[in-house]
C-alpha cells in the first residue's frame, strides 16, 4: 500500500491530504480546526485529522508531497533579482522564508512530535501541483490543463496537455505579470482589503457598467501568443514594495499592490468604510470584464494549439464562477471540470498525485475521478447525542423542541415543509465539504422563492454585504427546466443563466442580472441532500433550495459543537444535525 500525504503549507488555506494507492481518503483545510479564516504556516490538525480517517500514523505514510518547490524557476528569479531594481532586503527577507519551506520533515516533526516520519519528501513546483491537481481527478483521458493564480514558484500562470497519468507543462506566465495580482489589486482599489476578498467584486460586477474597460486595456495587455503582461506602471509588486505578503499567526495579509498611476488612471480608490457609489461598481464590472476578455483570449489559443474539447481548470482565478459559466459560450471548450478546493488549498491534491504517478510508474493508471466534495471529518449519531446533551441547557433557555427523527424520508419532509414556511435551517450531515464552498453537509438553507429571503439571512445570520447572491441547490435532472445551460456543477464553481421565465419564481437565489452560482445535486452524489430537495420540489413545484455555507463570519463549521453554538448564537430557527430535529 502506498501512501502519500499532500501538503498546501506557509502560505494561506494550509491544508492537507491523503492518497492510498492513488485514490483520494480525505482532504481538509486547517481553518476548519483553527477556526480561523484562510489560516496559513505549517498546519499540524488537518494531518493529524487525514491519518485518523485512514487509521494510520505518519509512519505508515511513505511520501510526503508540498506544492511548492523553492528551486523551480531558480534562473529566472536570480535574473530577476539582478536586473529589475527589486530592494535587497526584499531579496533577503524572501530567501529566509524558502530557508524555513524547505524543511518540511523538520516542520512535520515539530508539528507533531509524537509521530515518526521516514519516508519521502517531495517539493513539487507550485502550477504543475494546480495542473495535476485539476487533471489527475478530472473525468477525463484527455483535457487542457490551465492554472491562473496570483504567484506561486514565481509564475502565475502555466498550461499543457493530460493525457493517461502524463502532464506536460507547456507554457508559463512569469513574475511579474499576473491576472490573479490584476483582480486583487482592483479589489483592493474598489475597498474590499481582506485576504480573498475577490469574490465580492465578481458579486457587485453585474450591478455595474463596463465603463472603465477602455482604460483597463492600458492595465492588462494581451499577447499574440494568447497570453497577457501588466503594464507594471500601475503596480507596486514588482519592485518588492507592495509584494510583502505574509502570514502572521496564522492570518494572511498583502500589501498594497496598486500603484498612484492606478489612481491618475481611473480617479481616486474607495475608502473600505465609504459606501459605494456606480463609479465602484463600474469599475467592478470592468475588472470582470478584463479578467474574462485575457481568460477567454488565452483558452481561444490554448485550444487552437491542442485541438481537444475538454479543459481542467485551477489557481485561485479558477473561483471565477462567473467567467468559468461563460467557457461553452465564449471559448471553443465543450467539457469543463473544476475540483471543489480550485485555488491553494486544492494544490495539496495535486502535489500528492504527481508523485504518486512518477513513484508508481506503468502501475499508477489514473482511477480516481473527484465527483463529489466529501472528504473532510465526520461526527457518529453518538458525538452528535453527546454533543447536544451537553448544551441541553442552553436549548431549553431558547425554548428549543429536540426530536430523533430515524427516518429518512420524514426527517426530510419535516425540513423541506419548514423551508417552505419561510424558516432558517442549518443542515449538518455526513463529511464536510472540500474546498470553500457548503454543498450540503454544512449548508444554511432556506426557500428560493422568497423575495425577501436574502433580507432575512442577512438579518438573522450573515451580515453580510447585501450584493452579494445567495446560490441555489438544484436537482441536477431540473437544470434544463430552470437553468439556460444544462450541464454538471456540482462544486457551484460556475455561474448560469436563470432562464427568464423562471428568475421570478426564485427570486433569493436570482442575481441582478439573471444568474444563478448553482450547484447540481445528484442521487449517487449526496442521496439524503437529493430527497430534501425533491420533497422540497413535490411541496412547492420548485425542486432548489437556497444554501449558504454554515457559519457566521467564521470558517465553515466542522463539528457538531460549532455548529450548535452558530445556532444558538444566531437566530437560526431549525437545526438539523444528523437525525436531530430542532426547532425554536
Ligand atoms: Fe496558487
Amino acid at each position: 500500500m502506498t501512501y502519500v500525504l499532500g501538503l498546501n503549507a506557509y502560505h494561506a488555506d494550509a491544508a492537507a491530504c491523503l492518497v492510498k494507492d492513488g485514490g483520494l481518503v480525505a482532504a481538509v483545510e486547517e481553518e476548519r480546526f483553527r477556526r480561523i479564516k484562510h489560516w496559513g504556516g505549517f498546519h499540524s490538525e488537518s494531518i493529524r485529522y487525514c491519518l485518523e480517517e485512514a487509521g494510520i500514523s505518519l509512519a505508515d505514510v511513505g511520501h510526503v508531497a508540498i506544492n511548492s518547490d523553492s528551486a523551480a524557476n531558480r534562473w529566472r528569479r536570480l535574473a530577476y533579482a539582478l536586473t529589475s531594481g527589486v530592494s535587497p532586503g526584499y531579496i533577503i527577507k524572501r530567501l529566509r522564508h524558502r530557508g524555513d519551506r524547505a524543511d518540511v520533515a523538520g516542520n512535520l516533526r515539530r508539528a507533531l512530535p509524537d509521530e515518526k516520519f521516514t519516508g519521502t519528501v517531495h517539493a513539487v513546483e507550485h502550477h504543475l501541483c494546480h495542473l495535476a491537481s485539476a487533471f489527475l481527478v478530472s473525468p477525463y483521458d484527455k483535457a487542457v490543463a490551465v492554472s491562473v493564480d496570483g504567484f506561486g514558484d514565481f509564475s502565475s500562470a502555466a498550461w499543457g496537455l493530460g493525457e493517461g497519468g502524463t502532464l506536460s507543462v507547456d507554457g508559463r506566465v512569469y513574475f511579474p505579470h499576473s491576472l490573479g495580482v490584476f483582480y486583487e489589486a482592483m479589489t483592493q482599489f474598489i475597498g474590499f482589503p481582506h485576504y480573498g476578498d475577490e469574490y465580492k467584486v465578481m458579486g457587485l460586477a453585474p450591478y455595474g457598467e463596463p465603463a472603465y474597460v477602455d482604460k483597463m486595456k492600458e492595465i492588462v495587455r494581451l499577447k499574440d501568443d494568447g497570453s497577457f503582461a501588466l503594464n507594471l506602471r500601475y503596480f507596486r509588486h514588482a519592485s518588492g514594495e507592495g509584494a510583502n505578503y505574509s502570514v502572521k499567526e496564522g492570518i494572511p495579509s498583502g500589501g498594497r499592490l496598486w500603484s498612484d498611476a492606478l489612481s491618475e488612471l481611473l480617479g481616486p480608490p474607495r475608502d473600505p468604510s465609504a459606501p459605494l457609489e456606480d463609479k465602484h461598481r463600474d469599475m467592478a464590472r470592468s475588472a470582470q470584464v478584463t479578467y474574462e476578455n485575457a481568460f477567454f483570449h488565452l483558452l481561444g489559443a490554448l485550444h487552437e494549439r491542442y485541438r481537444t474539447d475538454a479543459l481542467v481548470l485551477a489557481g485561485g482565478c479558477a473561483y471565477n464562477s462567473v467567467a468559468n459559466g461563460k467557457i461553452l459560450e465564449r471559448s471553443p471548450f465543450k467539457h469543463v471540470y473544476v475540483q471543489s478546493a480550485g485555488g491553494d488549498a486544492g494544490g495539496s491534491i495535486g502535489a500528492a498525485f504527481a508523485p504518486w504517478h512518477k513513484v508508481e510508474g506503468d502501475k499508477a493508471r489514473r482511477h480516481f475521478v473527484m465527483d463529489h466534495a466529501y472528504w473532510g471529518p465526520w461526527a457518529t449519531p453518538e458525538e452528535i447525542a453527546v454533543a447536544i446533551s451537553r448544551r441541553r441547557a442552553d436549548f431549553e433557555a431558547a425554548g428549543c423542541k429536540i426530536m430523533r427523527i430515524a427516518d429518512e424520508a420524514t426527517l426530510c419532509k419535516r425540513t423541506a415543509a419548514a423551508i417552505a414556511e419561510g424558516r432558517v435551517i442549518g443542515w449538518f450531515q455526513g463529511r464536510l465539504e472540500w474546498g470553500p464552498r457548503a454543498l450540503g453537509n454544512r449548508s444554511i438553507l432556506g426557500d428560493p422563492r422568497r423575495a425577501d429571503m436574502k433580507d432575512i439571512l442577512n438579518l438573522k445570520i450573515k451580515r453580510r454585504e447585501s450584493f452579494r447572491p445567495f446560490a441555489p441547490s438544484i436537482l441536477r435532472e431540473a437544470v434544463k427546466d430552470w437553468f439556460e445551460t444544462d450541464d454538471d456543477v456540482p462544486f457551484m464553481m460556475q455561474v448560469f443563466k436563470i432562464r427568464p421565465e423562471k428568475r421570478k419564481e426564485i427570486p433569493a437565489v436570482t442575481h441582478v442580472d439573471g444568474s444563478g452560482r448553482l450547484q447540481t445535486v445528484t442521487w449517487a452524489g449526496n442521496p439524503r441532500y437529493a430527497r430534501l430537495i425533491q420533497i422540497f420540489g413535490e411541496i412547492t413545484g420548485v425542486p432548489i433550495v437556497l444554501n449558504t455555507s454554515f457559519n457566521e463570519n467564521e470558517p465553515v463549521v466542522c463539528k457538531p459543537e460549532e455548529a450548535i453554538d452558530c445556532f444558538l448564537r444566531t437566530r437560526m430557527d431549525v437545526l438539523v444535525l444528523g437525525d436531530s430535529f430542532i426547532e425554536r
